[in-house]
C-alpha cells in the first residue's frame, strides 16, 4: 500500500508564536494525532528574518507582510512534520480558513482564533509546496520513519 498515491505524503504544520503563548500546542498536536497522521518531525525554534523570508517569499509585496514577520518572530514556532493518507489537504481543512471569521468551527482557527493577523498555526497547501517547506524547516535526519502499530499502519 506504501506506493499508492498520497498515503506517504508528508505536510509542515507550525504552531506559530501565538499558539505557543497560548498553551495550545498539545491540543493542536492532538488532533492530528486522534486523526491518525504520524509525526515523524518535531522542533521548537525561534524562527529566523531569513528562513521566514524563503518560507513567505511570495507574499513579499503584500501590505500586511512586515507584519507577518513581526508577528511570525515575537517567540518561538513549534514546527512539525505529520505523514499520511492525503495529510496535505486533510490537515488544511483541520486548520480552516486563512481568515479565522471565515473558518467552521471545529478547525483549528475556527475554535481558537478570530483574527487573520494571528490565526495561530501554519499548514503546507500543495505537494510542491509541502516539499519545498519541508526542505526549508528540516535537516533529512531530523525526519524519522517509524512503523506505527495501529490502523494507520495499514496504510
Ligand atoms: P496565506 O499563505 O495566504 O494563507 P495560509 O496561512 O492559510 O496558507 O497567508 C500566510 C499568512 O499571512 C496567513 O496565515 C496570515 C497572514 N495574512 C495576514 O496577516 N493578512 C492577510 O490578509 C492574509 C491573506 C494573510
Amino acid at each position: 500500500l506504501s506506493s499508492v498515491p498520497g498515503v506517504r505524503e508528508r505536510t509542515l504544520i507550525a504552531i506559530k508564536p501565538d499558539g505557543v503563548q497560548r498553551r495550545l500546542v498539545g491540543q493542536i498536536i492532538q488532533r492530528f494525532e486522534q486523526r491518525g497522521f504520524k509525526l515523524v518531525g518535531l522542533k521548537m525554534l525561534q524562527v529566523s528574518d531569513d528562513l521566514l523570508s524563503q518560507h513567505y517569499g511570495q507574499l513579499r509585496t503584500k501590505p500586511f507582510y512586515p507584519g507577518l514577520l513581526q508577528y511570525m518572530t515575537s517567540g518561538p514556532v513549534v514546527a512539525m512534520v505529520w505523514e499520511g493518507y492525503k495529510v496535505i489537504e486533510s490537515s488544511r481543512m483541520m486548520v480552516g480558513h486563512t481568515n479565522p471569521a471565515e473558518a467552521q468551527p471545529g478547525t483549528v482557527r475556527g475554535d481558537f482564533s478570530i483574527h487573520v493577523s494571528r490565526n495561530v498555526v501554519h499548514a503546507s497547501d500543495s505537494v510542491e509546496g509541502a516539499q519545498r517547506e519541508i526542505q526549508l524547516w528540516f535537516k533529512g535526519k531530523e525526519l524519522l520513519n517509524w512503523e506505527c502499530c495501529d490502523h494507520a499502519s495499514t496504510f
